[in-house]
């Protein structure tokens, strides 16, 4: 190969090495291989030649163009890796930096006691129903004998809704599970067993109440039963949900409108630091005979008694908690004790 081309190839080779980036190689490039180029104005060259100096020469100048064209690709090369290189130290991952971790959610410890409830009282007998928590004001307290302008519906004090039901009262908060007893009772032939677990309101709020709290309820209705089975059932179910044999169990007569007899049930602590002291669970009774008429049942053939506890409470006892807000402030170093 002539000097001429030799010159050609290595200032090719060093313009393509100067260029800074990859623009500028390729413009570096047009001025060899491009229409204008070097390499191109070479070959328009060849046409006055004679045909034996032609295939010579075209030959040489081919040769040429390959080994321009082979340093800009490596130049090329060189730029790709160049960015490769800078991407990939830019999106290092650092496979040694521990997992960030995924908190695993847990149950609420309400939550927990209400399933706790529905698995005992299902393993006795019992069915587990649903009701609704905007309730008229018939069920919530007429059915259950606590007509409009008793005084014993001041203790119940709740949220009032705007829309009105078809005695045209206002729809309101359920102030207890209780009616549920008559929901329940008005669809289903005796004997009924039954608990309905849920949300309850009212307008209340101290280390004791909540205005938005949890009840159990539950109902018994048969020809044949009497006080000392909803004793034996409410002792069985204390006995399962504090996982002690070693409690004693007193129903102090109290009064509710839907229930004649109506007692609280208090429970007696013999062990730990509530050893010796009677506590509130719940209240309950036989249900009154103008309930049973409610039920669409005959009082005079049938019995009926019901309980109603308060969820919360059952769970603050089980764990010695002694400020019921806890359970929704949403701390999850109170919330952690209880999922462990
Ligand atoms: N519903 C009552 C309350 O919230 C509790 C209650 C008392 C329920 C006696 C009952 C019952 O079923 O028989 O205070």
């Amino acid at each position: 190969m002539s000097e001429s081309f030799d010159d050609l190839i290595a200032q090719a080779q060093q313009k393509f090495a100067q260029a800074p980036d990859l623009a500028t190689l390729e413009n570096e490039k047009a001025k060899f291989l491009g229409k204008k180029g070097a390499v191109t104005e070479l070959m328009k060259g060849l046409a006055q030649l004679e045909p034996e100096q032609k295939r010579q020469r075209g030959q040489q100048i081919n040769q040429v163009k390959k080994q321009i064209e082979e340093c800009l690709n490596q130049r090329r090369h060189e730029f790709a890796q160049a960015e490769l290189n800078q991407r990939l130290a830019a999106e290092t991952i650092d496979v040694s930096l521990p997992g960030r971790g995924r908190g695993m959610g847990g149950i609420h410890p309400v939550m927990q006691s209400w399933q706790r409830i529905e698995e005992i009282f299902r393993s006795i007998g019992f069915a587990v129903a649903d009701g609704p928590e905007i309730e008229t004001d018939w069920f919530n307290f007429t059915a259950l004998n606590n007509p409009l302008n008793h005084p014993a519906r001041s203790m119940q004090d709740t949220f009032y809704t705007e829309m009105q039901d078809d005695d045209q009262l206002p729809l309101l908060l359920r102030t207890h599970t209780s009616p549920m007893q008559v929901r329940y009772a008005q669809q289903h032939t005796p004997p009924i067993k039954v608990i309905a677990p849920g949300r309850t309101y009212r307008v209340d709020s101290d280390a004791t109440h909540s205005p938005m709290f949890h009840q159990v309820e539950g109902l018994w209705v048969a020809k044949d039963i009497s006080f000392a089975d909803l004793k034996g059932v409410y002792s069985l179910f204390l006995k399962a949900f504090f996982e002690t044999d070693d409690l004693q169990i007193r129903f102090r007569p109290s009064f509710f409108p839907f229930t004649e007899p109506s007692a609280e049930i208090d429970m007696m602590f013999s062990t730990g630091p509530n050893k010796g002291r009677w506590l509130e669970i719940s209240g309950s009774g036989q249900v009154h005979p103008t309930v049973i008429r409610n039920f669409g049942l005959d009082p005079e053939e049938y019995i009926g008694f019901a309980f109603g506890s308060g969820i919360e409470r059952l769970t603050m006892l089980r764990y010695g908690v002694n400020d019921l807000r806890q359970f929704y402030e949403g701390d999850l170093r109170f919330l952690q004790q209880f999922n462990r």
